[in-house]
């Protein structure tokens, strides 16, 4: 069985941020890609997908006609107690544990989408195996940040670069 791995597939302005502090992504609607900007071919090859709290939020505040993620496995990672609900599990308590335990288990990729809060929390127990960025044409100035401060330094090894249009992304593992 090959391996299972964790991958953090997000979008950032070129100086590092997710989204406006107000949690606007107009300006990433904005750019000039190229089709789907390789998400339905990054799609199919997750089957379980973890998201924070307020990433959840937004994507709930979004009016959309149906949850977008109805196909797969979807986690919503919160310290309030929280109920399940037909599309998400809630889940509260010990990041590490909770991953292993989903590798362990077997199937496709996991798709971690944010936010950074999230996300350094992930890279702090050193749980994230590949990351793809793709990085728009913009400078915000100010955001929630892709990555923040903390004490866990990863190395990574470029996997590869293509272009959809306007957007770079960028693809690397993590070295072990
Ligand atoms: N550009 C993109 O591709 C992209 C992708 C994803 C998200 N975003 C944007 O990013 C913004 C949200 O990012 P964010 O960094 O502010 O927040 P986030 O990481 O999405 O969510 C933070 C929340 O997740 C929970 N959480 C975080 N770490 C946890 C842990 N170790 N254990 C258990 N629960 C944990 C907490 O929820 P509780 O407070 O409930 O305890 C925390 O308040 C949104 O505006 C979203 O639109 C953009």
């Amino acid at each position: 069985m090959s391996k299972r791995n964790l991958v953090l597939f997000i979008a950032s302005s070129l100086d590092g941020y997710i989204a406006t502090k107000d949690e606007s992504l107009e300006w990433l609607f904005q750019v000039e890609g190229e089709g789907d900007n390789g998400f339905s071919e990054f799609y199919d090859t997750v089957d379980t997908i973890l998201m924070g709290k307020r990433t959840y939020d937004w994507v709930m505040n979004q009016d959309l006609e149906e949850f977008p993620y109805k196909n797969k496995e979807c986690y919503v990672f919160t310290r309030a107690a929280a109920e399940n609900t037909e599309d998400v599990k809630f889940v509260n308590g010990d990041v590490t544990h909770f991953v292993n335990k989903l590798k362990s288990q077997g199937g496709k990729n996991i798709w971690l989408v944010g936010g950074g809060e999230l996300l350094q929390a992930f890279i702090q127990e050193k749980l994230v195996d590949e990351l793809i960025i793709t990085v728009a044409p913009t400078i915000l100035g100010k955001g929630i940040p892709l990555f923040r401060e903390g004490d866990s330094q990863l190395n990574l090894s470029l996997k590869r670069i293509r272009n959809f249009n306007q957007f770079v992304e960028l693809h690397y593992e993590v070295k072990k």
